[in-house]
């Protein structure tokens, strides 16, 4: 056994040449794939391994002098033979450098990049069967994925029960809490601390743009509706904001660019964070749409800035709500919807509250905490394949 520095179970693909030519090592698998490694990077990761926590335990300044490799050859089971000068002779798994060769160690291969979408190429939510997701890790694993391409997925046919919300977050990560609490609920109050809680429309829009980084995630489950009314409407940010890119390039510019104060407005709490309503991110922070409006606080821009922004956000609504991008759906108790809350903006149709009972069970899980299980899932290989996503009237 070759230890690797995680815990998958790498394929075994021999190397077939490997030499230490100039200061660096080079192998070569069959297929032609050639891959360039450092010395030290292969000290690190060899004779430095940890064999309980995969850690590397060498500090920088006690690695040895590139030169004390001495030889990189294949060895007779196809693995890379490392000699060292004064330090044990190690061996690395040429599976597991096949996948960095490959680029399989990197954040988004387990996760894959995002597709957007409008209601043309998604009529109808993802939809995945809710009744086995906590026993069949294939569903769990499939439902993941589509959060992390589409930004969105429903489970339907979930246990309608409060706890059920607790329970499939803790098959996920850990959830992040916010001046909510944990799992909040949603439903109309006598004295509501939002309008979430209210009986009034929502209009599309992401949560907590109070914070530096708003939640990744969020997951809302329906446990009881006998209103008429109080639809839920989703849009994905991707498509919204490559129609304003492509069509509205004032309109875009300003939204890009013109940041605003953000701050709740709770007796307890007090948060705050300035931007623009669409933060394109970077190449490693993802796009981030700050557009709840019921806590957009002060513009901080110029004054003569200020209408070509008001101008601005009547567009961006206007395309958000628009049936081209904004898929409307009836909440049945025992649907969940899980969804990219930096990316997807949600709203939901006016219900009457005095008419019946709609009450969800939601929280907020991180980004990080959703790849990270996704690519647990995958390293065991419980089920990579083909998406079971059915249409809407295929789960019952
Ligand atoms: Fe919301």
């Amino acid at each position: 056994m070759i230890l690797t520095p995680d815990f998958a179970d790498h394929a075994w693909r021999s190397l077939t040449c490997a030499s230490l030519d100039d200061g660096v090592v080079r192998v070569a698998w069959g297929d032609g794939v050639e891959f360039v490694c450092h010395p030290l990077w292969l000290y690190e990761q060899t004779v430095g391994l940890e064999p309980l926590t995969r850690e590397g335990t060498v500090e920088p300044g006690q690695l040895p002098q590139t030169a004390a490799l001495l030889e990189a050859t294949v060895d007779s089971d196809g693995a890379l033979d490392l000699v060292w000068a004064d330090h044990p002779r190690s061996r690395a798994h040429p599976g597991w450098l096949r996948e960095v060769a490959d680029g399989a160690h990197l954040p988004d291969a387990a996760t894959g990049e995002p597709v957007a979408w409008t209601t043309a190429s998604m009529p109808v939510l993802p939809t995945f069967d809710g009744s086995i997701v906590l026993d069949d890790e294939r569903v769990l694993e499939e439902w993941l994925a589509t959060l992390c391409t589409d930004g969105i997925g429903r489970l339907r046919g979930t246990p309608a029960s409060d706890e059920f919300m607790a329970e499939l977050a803790g098959r996920i990560g850990p959830i992040r809490g916010s001046n909510f609490g944990g799992v909040f609920t949603v439903e109309s109050i006598v004295q509501p601390d939002s309008t979430a809680n209210t009986g009034l429309a929502l209009g599309q829009h992401t949560d907590l743009p109070t914070r530096e980084t708003p939640p990744g995630f969020q997951f809302l489950h329906c446990v009881e509706n006998s209103v008429s009314g109080g639809f839920s409407r989703m849009a994905d940010g991707l498509a919204v904001v490559a129609e304003l890119r492509d069509r509205h390039p004032d309109e875009y510019d300003s939204l890009t660019t013109d940041e605003w104060v953000f701050a709740n407005r709770a007796l307890d709490g007090d948060h705050r964070w300035i931007g623009p309503i669409i933060d394109l991110g970077g190449p490693r922070s993802p796009l981030t749409i700050r557009a709840f409006y019921p806590v957009r606080l002060a513009p901080h821009m110029p004054i003569d800035a200020q209408q070509r922004a008001y101008d601005a956000m009547r567009v961006f609504s206007a395309i958000a709500h628009d049936a081209r991008f904004m898929v409307t759906s009836a909440f049945e108790p025992g649907d969940l919807v899980g969804f990219d809350n930096r990316r997807i903006l949600h709203g939901r149709d006016a219900f009457d509250a005095t008419a019946g009972t709609r009450r969800l069970r939601g929280c907020y899980i991180d980004r990080d905490d959703v790849h990270s299980r996704l690519r647990v899932l995958r390293r065991h290989g419980t089920g990579r394949g083909t998406s079971s996503a059915s249409s809407e009237s295929g789960i019952t």
